[in-house]
């Protein structure tokens, strides 16, 4: 090549790279739903379903059932109660997690969202400071630990008291 061709070759090159940014596609940004099912495969349970039990649901959810008798008083325990029925409604969430799901699995997720849903309604009447609310409660969270229990635990019901 001369040199006169030459640099007509290498202004044609340049044009090119600086058209090129423009023609190549976007890089592969994922979608939203991508980005939630990878989430929901990177969730790892930590703690047994026995731990959530005994140490997030159990003592959680007791501030609800004696609430007409351990009733908050300063605002530091409505605080504590917000607290606690904050837990054992996103511990919910925790039960519907992949890998905590059992089967039959309809029966698990309709039994953790009976809970879910008390715990919205808790949480909601907690804010409100609404003992009775609260105390109205008690039937639809009891039933949502026996519907589970009576599906799910082992042996539940057979043992004596
Ligand atoms: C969606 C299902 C589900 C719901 C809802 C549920 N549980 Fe459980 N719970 C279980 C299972 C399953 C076990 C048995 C634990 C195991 O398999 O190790 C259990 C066991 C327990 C235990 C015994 C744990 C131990 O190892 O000693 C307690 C206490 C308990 N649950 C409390 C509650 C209370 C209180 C509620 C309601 C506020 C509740 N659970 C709601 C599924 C559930």
């Amino acid at each position: 090549m001369t040199m006169r061709k030459s640099v007509v070759f290498l202004l044609a090159c340049a044009a090119l790279a600086q058209a090129l940014p423009a023609q190549t596609p976007p890089a592969q940004t994922p979608s939203r739903q991508e980005l939630e099912s990878e989430a929901v495969r990177s969730m790892r349970r930590i703690g047994s379903m026995s731990q959530l039990m005994v140490h997030l649901i159990y003592p959680t959810s007791n501030a609800v059932f004696y609430i007409e008798t351990r009733t908050p008083t300063t605002d530091a325990e409505w605080g504590e109660l917000e607290a606690k029925t904050l837990m054992f409604g996103e511990a919910a969430n925790l039960l519907l997690m992949p890998d905590r799901i059992r089967e039959p699995e309809e029966q698990w997720i309709s039994d953790a969202q009976l809970l879910l849903a008390v715990g919205r309604a808790a949480l909601r009447e907690t804010r409100n400071r609404d003992v009775e609310a609260l105390a109205n409660l008690n039937d639809q969270l009891y039933q949502s630990c026996v519907s589970c229990h009576s599906h799910f635990r082992g042996g539940y019901g057979l043992r004596p008291g």
